[in-house]
Order: structure tokens, then sequence, then C-alpha cells
């Protein structure tokens, strides 16, 4: 066992019950201050912690405890605060720090304030989020805060070593420590924890209250047992919880009693789209909880997940497969769906967490979707002005397509809204669509650098604009068009290169004429949208990492079904033909609006070649696999006009250079692309994703012809266009196990 330094020289830890007897176990078990000094006006509960070795002195009074302490913990019951402070003010040393663990904050600081006439820098009020139905120091458990949170409050002007002391001794007992104001603190207890102690009491209370309570009882079903489980804690404390966090447990009292209401109102009118609505969407928020209150991207926990692909070497390609729905398309027919009028049903849907965050949004303002099961979803459509206003920041993972499509569409609505997204997105610049939405007149605010989050006024009237865009970019078209139905006028776009156009096609699909004119789609404000049946293809981008699979690998004979072909989007096939891939296209096909068609693609010798420039937008995101094929070719390959893969989900030019790097590849990076000697050897090495999809997807495809085994680092993010890649690439011949996935 490592030594560890103690934090402090002696910690009066005031109040001896579960909490504060758990807490002095802990801090001497894990070795985190010298001495542990207890005091309790309870006496036999002193003693007891002495016998049972919690404390290593019993202090006679508050006062002894206190006196020459570097550290004082006051762990009473929140009413009896104040009196404690009183008697700990006059013997609190100069450098010692203050803390408590009570559940409300606001009344201990303002304790503290009545007490010390001021709020002293050193008091960082504190609150533990662990219990137990147990009580008093028998109970007290060294173990009680791991993997639990932490919530310190410290005051503008703490001292940063005493409040990084104080988290490293909480984090020294297994605990995860966060900070925030003490008013979002009472907030936020009042709303997750105090109202449902609320309503359990209360609950429980009206039962036993009924003639039959008996039988009520007796034949109670397991969901009264699990609502009302938390109606077994201690009266007494929660009675001083309760009047202690008064004005924010009023707040949510109010909150909660009004929307329960509206469910009375629903039932009695038999309003079932209302129920669906708040049914689906609490169940959905239910299922995605951890995630939403860490903040991390929509399925899974992302950043907290660290998932590893490791690779062996070798392998050939074979079989049929379909890989999972467009990303693109997903997105959009979620978004006009909820927009239209009527029901719209989606097939193929793309089950990843991109898509799935624009599908929360939706139901965050008040649109009630059915799914996804399996791909199908069912879209209550609301009207083109019938959203709601979130209840609080729209949260959009890794989107970087969600955030920019609904900064078009949230402009003009009459409510504000917070556009937010994880660590990648909210690098991602966003002035791109903050500036010309501005020119229609939207109010946008973004962080320093035009950066995320987005903060859209409501209520703002648009104009129609005619825009140049300087860069080739399908989501800054998509969203100026989605801004223009509301506008007034006519909004139109210029493209300096073709981009994918699904937003144009299904705008169409949905009834709403766009007007296309060369290289400028343009659309008329105040129409209405009406539903429709969307079949989404598979993601050609999906594709393209079997496409170059195929390709590489020797004896590779692939079918994949299904494939969306739309003009805009098979640039990945024009390059890797003009590099000498064998690809066939079969069953050409239009399905809703879309061209399909279903791909074989069989191992062949690849050459080197300058990518035409004009392919750059049309293959924008299969470069990292691309790249792959490059180091696979004979002969350079050349990549110019690019640098729009510098602000993507990473700067994929930099990463994939590195990546490669790692293998043993050389490579020439340049500004706007980068130059690729083929036929290089790829030896075995770790290279870190970044947290990007594609790139993690690019090199499992590498391993095909690697020399050695591959590591790639950083991958949970696979899941946010291809949910299930690892069992898919398996199956086809990849050597592929991914380790730290569910
Ligand atoms: C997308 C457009 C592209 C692409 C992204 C999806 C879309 O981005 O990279 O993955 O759905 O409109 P840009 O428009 O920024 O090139």
């Amino acid at each position: 066992m490592p030594e560890v330094q103690p934090l402090f020289q002696r910690v009066a830890v005031i109040g001896l019950g579960l909490i504060g007897g758990s807490l002095a176990r802990a801090i001497r078990e894990n070795g985190l201050a010298v001495t542990v000094v207890g005091a309790d006006k309870r006496g036999d509960e002193l003693a007891l912690g002495r016998e049972l070795g919690i404390i290593d002195e019993a202090a006679g009074s508050v006062a002894e405890a206190v006196a020459g302490s570097d550290l004082v913990v006051l762990a009473v019951p929140v009413r009896a605060a104040k009196s404690v402070l009183e008697e700990i003010r006059p013997h609190l040393g100069n450098n010692a720090v203050l803390t408590d663990v009570g559940s409300t904050k606001t009344s201990f600081i303002n304790d503290v304030r009545e007490v010390f006439g001021e709020l002293p820098a050193r008091v960082i009020p504190g609150h533990p989020i662990a219990g137990s139905e147990k009580s008093g120091i028998r109970a007290a458990n060294p173990a009680l805060f791991v993997n639990h949170k932490v919530i310190l409050t410290p005051p503008e002007n703490v001292s940063q070593p005493d409040l990084d002391k104080l988290k490293a001794l909480w984090e020294g007992c297994g605990a995860t420590v966060l900070t925030m104001s003490v008013a979002y603190h009472d907030e936020v207890l009042a709303a997750t924890s105090h109202l449902p102690h609320l309503i359990a009491f209360s609950l429980v209370d009206t039962l036993a209250g009924e003639d039959e309570n008996l039988d009520i009882f007796r034949y109670a079903a397991g969901g009264f047992r699990d609502f009302t489980r938390i109606a077994a804690s201690d009266p007494v404390m929660w009675h001083d919880i309760f009047l202690s966090n008064r004005d924010a447990v009023l707040r949510v009292i109010d909150h909660f009693t009004h929307d329960l209401d509206q469910l009375r109102t629903a039932i009695a009118d038999q309003d079932s789209t209302t129920l669906l609505r708040v049914f689906s969407r609490a169940k959905a928020a239910r299922e995605h909880f951890s995630k939403m209150l860490s903040g991390q991207a929509y399925v899974t926990n992302n950043s907290q997940k660290k998932v590893t692909f490791r690779l062996q070497p070798g392998g050939r390609i074979s079989g049929e497969i379909r890989v999972p729905g467009d990303k693109s398309i997903s997105h959009r027919s979620i978004m006009l769906g909820a927009l239209a009028d009527g029901i719209t049903e989606v097939k193929g849907f793309l089950e990843g967490e991109d898509s799935l965050a624009t599908l929360q949004a939706f139901r965050d303002m008040g649109v009630t979707i059915e799914g996804p099961d399996e791909g199908f979803v069912r879209i209550h459509g609301v009207g083109i002005n019938g959203l709601q206003a979130p209840r609080g920041p729209l949260y959009l993972g890794n989107s970087g397509t969600a955030m920019r499509l609904f900064s078009g569409l949230l402009a003009a609505q009459p409510f504000d809204s917070e556009l937010t997204g994880d660590d990648s997105l909210s690098k991602r610049p966003m002035g791109r669509v903050a500036d010309p939405l501005r020119a229609m007149g939207a109010v946008i605010d973004t962080a320093e650098g035009g950066r995320p989050p987005l903060k859209i006024r409501g209520g703002q009237v648009l104009t129609g604009i005619h825009y140049e865009m300087p860069v080739a970019s399908a989501q800054v078209k998509s969203c100026l068009l989605l801004a223009g139905l509301y506008a007034e006028g006519v909004t139109s776009v210029t493209e300096p290169a073709p981009t994918r156009d699904h937003t144009e096609r299904m705008l169409e699909g949905f009834g709403y004429h766009v007007h296309r004119d060369m290289a400028t789609a343009s659309v008329t404000g105040g129409g209405r949208l009406t539903a429709t049946a969307i079949d989404v293809p598979a993601d050609i981008s999906s594709a393209a990492f079997f496409l170059v699979a195929a390709s590489i690998a020797p004896g590779s004979d692939l079918t994949i079904r299904h494939v969306g072909m739309n003009p805009t989007r098979v640039g990945v096939i024009n390059i890797l033909r003009l590099m000498g891939a064998n690809i066939e296209v079969l069953e050409e096909r239009v399905i809703g609006g879309e061209p399909v068609a279903d791909l074989r693609v069989r191992s062949a010798d690849l050459k080197g070649i300058d990518i035409p420039e004009d392919q750059v937008p049309l293959a924008i995101d299969e470069f990292p696999v691309l790249f792959i094929a490059a180091v696979c070719a004979q002969g350079r390959t050349v990549l110019r006009g690019a640098e729009e893969l510098r602000v993507k989900e990473s700067d994929r030019i930099q990463v994939m250079a590195d990546g490669l790097g790692a293998l043993g590849v050389e490579t020439t990076v340049t500004p706007d692309g980068i130059v690729i000697d083929g036929g290089q050897v790829m030896g075995s090495g770790t290279v870190n994703s970044h947290g990007d999809h594609r790139i993690a997807m690019a090199f499992s495809v590498a391993s095909l012809r690697a020399e050695g085994n591959i590591e790639v680092t950083d991958c949970a993010n696979v899941a946010t266009s291809f949910p299930g890649f690892v069992d898919l690439a398996r199956r086809t011949g990849i050597n592929i196990l991914a380790e730290g996935a569910d």
C-alpha cells in the first residue's frame, strides 16, 4: 500500500451520527488525518465512538474538540447547526477550515452569517449524497461514501488550497466531489430528493388514512413498495430539512402540483395525446437519467466509459451485411416529422447517440415520439408552430449536425432556448450558423470564439436573406433553410460546391417546396409541412468502412445492402474507383426520394491518386478510412482543399496523421490536406482516436493490412453513428475486440 500523507493534523467531527461517524471512520481508516477527535452531546454515543475505534479522542465539549483542529466538520441535524456554530466560533483557529454535511445549504449559510457576522472564506459547506436507513454511530460505515457524490458549495473568495484539501479528503474517502452554488444545490436537492420524500410520506399517509388501509397495505404491489421505501426515513430529520429548505421546496411543489393537475385533466378529458407525451418523455428521461445528470452523450456515458478496441492483424472480408441507417437523414426525419401536421412513421432510423439526441430534444419540446424500436419511430407532429419551450438546455451530445440544424429551427421560436453538448462539440465552431442567422434577425449568444453553448432568444421576427456560404457545408445550408421556413419572404443559400441535399429532398417529401437553381436553394417562409412516411437508407458513411475493408483485404467479397446513393454522398465510391477499387452498384432504386443500391465490393490493387477537389464535400466524412486505403495503395495520394476536416469531431487530418505515425507510417500534413505515400508497412501500436468515432473505425479497418496488433483508445463514441460496429466488423472478418464496452 502506498503511504498516504495525512491531509489534516487534527479533524474535529461534531456530531457522531451515521454521517459524522462514517466520515470519522473513513478519515481514520484511510489515513487522511493524524488525529480524529469527536464531540457529541450524547455521552454514550461519544464513548461508543472511542470504544469502536471510530475516533482517536473523545472531547468533553465542542470547545475542546475545535481548539487546535485544522478541520472542523459539523455533522449535527440542520436545525441544530446555529447553536453549535455559536459554540464553535470562539475556538475556531484562524487557519482552520469549517465544513458541514447538512442536506440544505442556504440555511447553513444564513446560520454562519448570523453567528460570524459574515461568511468567512474558510467556511466551505458540504453535502455528501449518501445515507442509509440505519442511524446512529453503530451503523457508521467507512465505505458509506465510496462511489457517492459529495457536493461542496464554496464561497466565492474561498482559498483554493483549502478547497483542494477538503476535496482531497472526500476523494480519499472514495467520493466524487462536485462544486456548485448554494442556491443551485438547494434547488437541485429540493427537486431530486426533498420532493420525492414528501410525496412518499404523503402517499403512505393518505392511504393509511383510508378505512380499508389494512387491506390496501396487505395487497400493496411492488410499485407501492418501491415508490414509498423512502417514507421509512427519519421523520425528525425530514421535518428539519423541509423547514430549512422552505423556499426551494415550495417552488418545486408548486411546479409539481401544476403538472399533476394537468395529468388529472388529461385523464378526465380522455386526452391520450397528453398522457402518451408525458409518459413517453418521462420514460425516456428515466432511461437516460444518469447520462443527463452528468451531461454526457446520449445513450452511454461516453466520457466515463473508456472503450478500447484491440485488433489483431490480417483477415478477409466476406458476407452480406446491412449497416445502420443514415445519420443525416435520421436527424432530419425527426425534425421535419415533429414540425409536420399529422403522424410521420420512420423505418430504418439510426439508433445512434447523435440522432437519439435529436429525438430526445424534440421530446423535451413537447413532441410525442414512439420508439425507436428496431429502427421504427412514430412521430406525432405538432405542426410548424407547435413546439413548446424546453424546461432546460437541450443537450445534443456529440452531434454537430443536431446543434447547427437546431440553431436555425429555434431561432424563430417564441421561446428562449439553450443548446449544449459534450467536450468535443463544445469546441466546434458555431459562428458559421450564428452569423447568418443574426443577419436574418436572430438573437444568439455563443461562448468565446463562437463555440457552444448557444443561447437563442425567442420571439424574434426573422427576415429571409440571400447567403453565399463561404464554406461548403450542408449543415449551414440546412440551418438557414430551416430558419427560412419561419422567416418573412425568401431565404436562399448558394453553396461554393455541392453538399448533401437531404434537407431539400425531405422538405419536398413533406410537401414544402424548395426552389433549386444551380448552386442555390431557396424556401419561402410561412408554409406548412404534411406528415409522410420515411424509409431511411443505410448510411454510406458507415458502409465506407467496409468498402475500404473489402478493397484492401486480399480475397474479400462483400455485399452491402440498401445503401443510400444520393449523388451528393457518393464521393467515397468515386474516389475508391479512381484508386482502382472493384465496386459494383446493383439494384439501383429510389425509395422515399432517395436513391438506394446494393454494393458488391471485392479486393483490388489500389493505386495512389490526386483526389479531385470537387469530390471533397461529397466524401467529407469518409476521409479517415480513405487515408487507410491510401496507405495500402501503390504510389502517392494527395488530398487538398479539405481544411473542413480540421473542425469535425476531431482535427481529422492531424489525428489520422498521428495515428498512422504511431503505426510507423509517415505522412506529410498540409494546412488543407495530407500527402500519403502508399505501400508503407503498418506496424503494431496504440492509436488515440480522440473520441472521434470515424477515426476509431478507420483504424479498425487498418488492422486488416497491419503487421502487428493495434490498440485504439477512446472508442465509446462509435455508438454515435454506428451502434453494433464491433459485432458487424467481427462478423465480416475483422479481428476486433472491444474492451470496456457494455
Ligand atoms: C452533415 C454535414 C456534414 C457532415 C456531417 C453531417 C449533415 O457536415 O460532415 O457528418 O447531416 O448535414 P458539414 O456540413 O459541416 O460539412
